[in-house]
């Protein structure tokens, strides 16, 4: 949560004003928080200029002026509100009593009190309800001891207790950005004549792709031609070795002329699953060799992660042969006591730094237990923790509502749990063959699917934008497809969607259907079609307004349901990666038609670094 830039570069280099460079650097983070807005810069007379403003930034940039301003060094913040109402004087960045020193944050503070409480009595006036603004008095107090700004910042961060990455500017060392990680992602990007630091890489890669992901307890600074970081405790880093150049390139995080992320994310999913494919290498075949060795494998990850690893924990128990149990991550303490040595959890994050997976990564591995990460971002937190990670390779995922993601997660994990089948003799090798044969389909059948249901989905959101329930409904496979689906619309048409397995209607639900109650009914290719048949039977009893994601050559559906949507026919252990498209399109154009943005849902971050 929240968005952070520094930008620090040499006079003449920048084609535009440094304003308007961190405008558009802040856009690309834009997904992390946009309650409000701002920036603070030394200009090139030295002057200390700060412009913040609840509200989005092309508004608040365009009220303030950002395009105005010009100087050598600049940090600037998108905010998700923690600590305090999201309005002007809490949007940050942050500055001293006499107007010289700016901090921008991302994280929590938790020691705050205390130490806001010491600084009033040392006489600091504080004017915001943030955490964040103790930081920028306590250097300026170190400062008063004498202190340069590096070794005052350095001396408040040893005072800190919490989550952060903060970025900070001095007019008295213009040219120079401090920063500081504690938990919250940060980077570096470097490029010839100016440095940057921010929460995320797409930030800058229109300018660079060379980074250096920072660790947890490094502080450091930049200027427009060095780099240096230490560790607050172990000292100095050696940078060069951590230089990594992304391959991603500016326009795999922009817009690629669609109206919006999700929508191009969603088209980009054939491309992100090939890519996930050809990573696929020596770490996912060890991953694979240690669910078949591990006595007992867990899994965990939030929301549409949770999804990927409920599909990954059915592939384990019925595939491969072991005992897997999925857990929410932020019910960490449910297997406190039974997960122990031998046991293997599989900890899944697309961003690599969700608090909640984070924490049950941190206690599994306290009761000994081997930690496996799955994650898109290259030397996060989560994937640094671990044994061994293994990546999908989407690319950046800049809407907040996971896709891409998702079904590139399902795909690694359905190769993984294949691999380990074939590894514990679970299948035959000739078996396994046909399988991973399949896989390779899945980038062409996904991109035939998207092109034959967008249309229809298109047409039937236009219904669903009326409605104000829905229920998702599967068995086996289904129902982790069913709660993605209904997660979808809950979050970018805000509509209350829930999914739960269809047997369960009798037993409680079925008491709120009447006529036109949507129910979607995922209808995947195994056993359970025709106890399916009998469910949707008994929704049209009570006057259900059913539509269906079934095989294509599953008649028995097609009369009983509104509308079916015809998925072609695959090994079944593979379905829930193209049977989720429909849901996806259907979450989109709701969403559109009732004049939401469906890339900034209204209360969500994409990254979620609080518990
Ligand atoms: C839903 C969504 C979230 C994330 C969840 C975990 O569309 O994006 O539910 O899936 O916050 O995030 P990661 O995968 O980054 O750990």
């Amino acid at each position: 949560m929240c968005g952070i830039i520094g930008l620090t570069v040499k006079k003449g280099v920048l084609r535009k004003k440094l304003g308007t460079v961190l405008k558009q650097c802040l856009k690309n983070l834009e997904y992390r928080g946009y309650d409000s807005v701002g920036f603070a810069l030394i200009s090139w007379d030295g002057e200390l200029v700060v412009r913040k403003s609840k509200g989005k930034i092309d508004d608040v940039s365009r009220k303030l002026g950002f395009d105005d301003y010009d100087g050598s060094t600049g940090i600037a913040h998108t905010r998700w509100a923690t600590h305090g109402k999201p309005n002007d004087i809490n949007a940050h960045p942050h500055v001293d009593c006499k107007l010289k020193i700016a901090v921008v944050h991302n994280g929590i503070i938790e020691n705050y009190q205390e130490l806001r409480e010491e600084l009033i009595r040392k006489g600091h006036v504080f004017v915001s309800e943030t955490d964040t603004e103790v930081v920028v008095h306590l250097v300026e107090e170190y400062k008063k001891k004498g202190m340069s700004t590096y070794e005052a910042f350095k001396a408040a961060i040893k005072k800190l207790r919490g989550a952060y990455a903060l970025a900070l500017i001095d007019v008295d060392e213009p040219g120079k950005i401090f920063f500081a990680r504690n938990t919250s992602p940060l980077i570096v990007g470097l490029a010839k004549e100016m440095k940057f630091i921010a929460s995320d890489i797409p930030a800058f890669l229109e300018y660079t792709n060379k980074v250096i992901v920072l660790r947890d307890g490094e502080v450091g600074y930049i200027t427009p031609d060095t780099v240096f970081i230490e560790h607050i405790d172990k000292g100095r880093v050696n940078i060069s070795e951590r230089i990594k150049v992304i391959d991603w390139t500016p326009e795999m995080a922009k817009k690629a002329g669609y109206p919006h992320y999700m929508l191009k994310e969603i088209h980009e999913q054939p491309l992100a699953l090939s890519s996930t494919l050809a990573g696929i290498g020596l770490e996912a075949e060890k991953l694979a060799e240690l669910i078949a060795s591990s006595k007992y494998v867990y899994l965990t990850g939030a929301g549409t992660s949770y999804h990927a690893t409920l599909i990954a924990e059915y592939l384990i128990n019925n595939l491969v042969g072991v005992k897997a149990t999925a857990f929410i991550a932020s019910e960490y303490n449910r297997y406190g006591k039974t997960i122990s040595k031998g046991d293997l959890l599989i900890a899944v994050s697309q961003s690599g730094e969700t608090i909640d997976t984070l924490m049950a990564v941190r206690k599994a591995k306290s009761k000994k237990a081997v930690i496996a990460a799955i994650s898109n971002v290259v030397d996060s937190a989560i994937p640094r923790e671990s044994d061994i990670t293994v990546y999908t390779r989407a690319g950046p995922e800049i809407g907040v509502a996971a896709t891409k993601t998702f079904t590139t997660q399902v795909l690694l994990l359905s190769w993984i749990a294949v691999k380990a089948a074939e590894l514990k003799g679970e299948i035959k090798s000739t078996e396994a063959l046909q399988m991973y044969n399949t896989l390779k389909k899945i980038p062409d059948i996904v991109d035939s699917v998207i092109k034959v249901v967008e249309p229809f989905s298109r047409k039937i959101s236009s219904e669903v934008a009326s409605k104000s329930n829905a229920y998702y409904l599967g068995r086996g496979l289904g129902v982790p497809v069913s709660m993605e689906g209904a997660l979808k619309l809950k979050e970018v048409a805000y509509i209350h969607a829930e999914a739960y397995p269809a047997g369960e209607s009798k037993h409680g639900p079925i008491a709120l259907v009447e006529e036109g109650f949507p129910v979607f009914f995922t209808v995947l290719d195994d056993d359970n079609k025709d106890l399916l048949v009998a469910n949707i039977e008994e929704m049209r009893a009570r006057g259900a307004w059913i539509i269906v994601v079934a095989p294509k050559d599953f008649e028995k559906v097609v009369k009983l349901s509104y509308f079916t949507f015809k998925m072609p026919k695959i090994v079944f252990w593979f379905e829930p990666i193209p049977y989720i498209v429909p849901y996806q399109l259907i979450a989109y154009y709701t969403s559109i038609i009732k004049g939401y943005d469906p890339d900034k849902p209204r209360n969500l971050a994409k990254t979620v670094t609080v518990e």
